[in-house]
């Protein structure tokens, strides 16, 4: 089968499309035939070696891709709940030894996969498991009752999307920055107020400021916009780092970080993620579809900033 490998760390022209051995059967795993898996900002990270300490008990073409869909091809010993022929999306964690989503055949813990609605194109269902189970995880870190103020930075990209939308539904008041070009954007996610994204993290930090004086009641970290945030909470408010940096404890504020692999109870939050995209509170949002080959296209215009939703690389 094909798969997109990674041979050796650097820039995106390392990407190359390998062939591969089908996946094994494996116990309590699924075989998926991949429809379409997104490329996110960890694929970068992957790609250019920033992740290298993670990557080195498995033998290199490493596989990228944190997210997939498709139909099931097999059902392996002990799991039960699926057919073969679902469409499914997965939650697929690179950092093993059977890799990343971007491959023909993939196979997955059956907990880490969900059937699409079939009122979501397979396509851009690929685009929804990581993301919106990141979302997920930091508003439950967050665990803000309904009424609160939440503000969301990047809200105009995949994370920050989801973010946005799943906060609405629950209830809270959500602030996110923009740039004038995706203030409509961000009033269609959910947002109830959109401030104007700075020149930097402490313009942008002060526009939420002004907006809410108090602070912010939490805080998830999408643009990765690191210590500067703090200053939009409030006093003994939470923020979630989305990227690891330092952000030292001030002000009685509570720091959290996420890690999409570590989120507790994905299963049931896939289903929950699932159940939503089918009522249209989430809407997965696909940039561009691409074929394989044009992977290294896809991390250049990830790198180069300014897509807004998920680039798909269809199988
Ligand atoms: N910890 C985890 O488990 C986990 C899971 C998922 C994602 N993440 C991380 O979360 C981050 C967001 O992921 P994503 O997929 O949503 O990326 P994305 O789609 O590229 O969105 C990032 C958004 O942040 C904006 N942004 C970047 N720098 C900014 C700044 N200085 N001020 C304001 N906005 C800024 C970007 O705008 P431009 O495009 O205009 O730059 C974009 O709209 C990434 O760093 C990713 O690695 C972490």
């Amino acid at each position: 089968m094909h798969a997109i490998g990674i041979s050796t760390y650097g820039a995106p022209d390392v990407l190359a499309v390998v062939e591969r051995p089908e996946p094994p059967t494996v116990p309590g795993h699924v075989r998926i035939r991949v429809t379409a898996a997104a490329v996110n900002p960890t694929d970068l990270m992957l790609r250019s070696g920033e992740l290298a300490a993670y990557m080195s008990p498995f033998t290199p073409p490493f596989i990228p891709g944190m997210d997939a869909s498709g139909h099931l091809e097999e059902t392996g010993p002990g799991v039960t709940g699926f057919s073969v022929g679902d469409r499914v999306m997965a939650f697929v964690n690179p950092f093993t030894a059977l890799g990343g989503a971007q491959a023909e055949s993939i196979s997955v813990p059956a907990d880490q996969v969900v059937r699409v609605p079939e009122s979501v194109p397979l396509v851009d269902a690929a685009g929804l498991p990581m993301n919106g189970l990141t979302a997920h995880q930091a508003l439950g870190l967050l665990a803000l009752p309904p009424g609160a103020t939440l503000a969301v930075t990047g809200g105009a990209g995949a994370l920050g999307g989801y973010a946005v939308q799943l906060a609405r539904h629950r209830g809270l008041r959500v602030v996110a920055d923009a740039y004038e070009a995706d203030r409509a954007l961000l009033t269609r996610l959910g947002a109830d107020l959109v401030v104007t994204r700075g020149a930097n993290p402490a313009e942008t930090v002060a526009a939420y400021r002004r907006a809410v004086p108090d602070g912010a009641d939490g805080l998830i970290d999408a643009a990765v916009l690191g210590e500067p945030a703090l200053s939009a909470v409030r006093d003994g408010g939470g923020l979630v780092k989305c990227r690891p940096y330092d952000a030292p404890a001030t002000r009685g504020i509570q720091v959290h970080q996420a890690f999409v692999v570590d989120h507790p109870g994905r299963a049931a939050a896939l289903q929950e993620l699932a159940a939503l995209a089918e009522r249209g509170v989430l809407t997965p949002r696909t940039a561009e579809v691409l074929p394989p080959s044009e992977v290294a296209r896809a991390h250049r215009l990830l790198e180069e900033g300014g897509v807004r939703g998920r680039l798909i690389v269809a199988f």
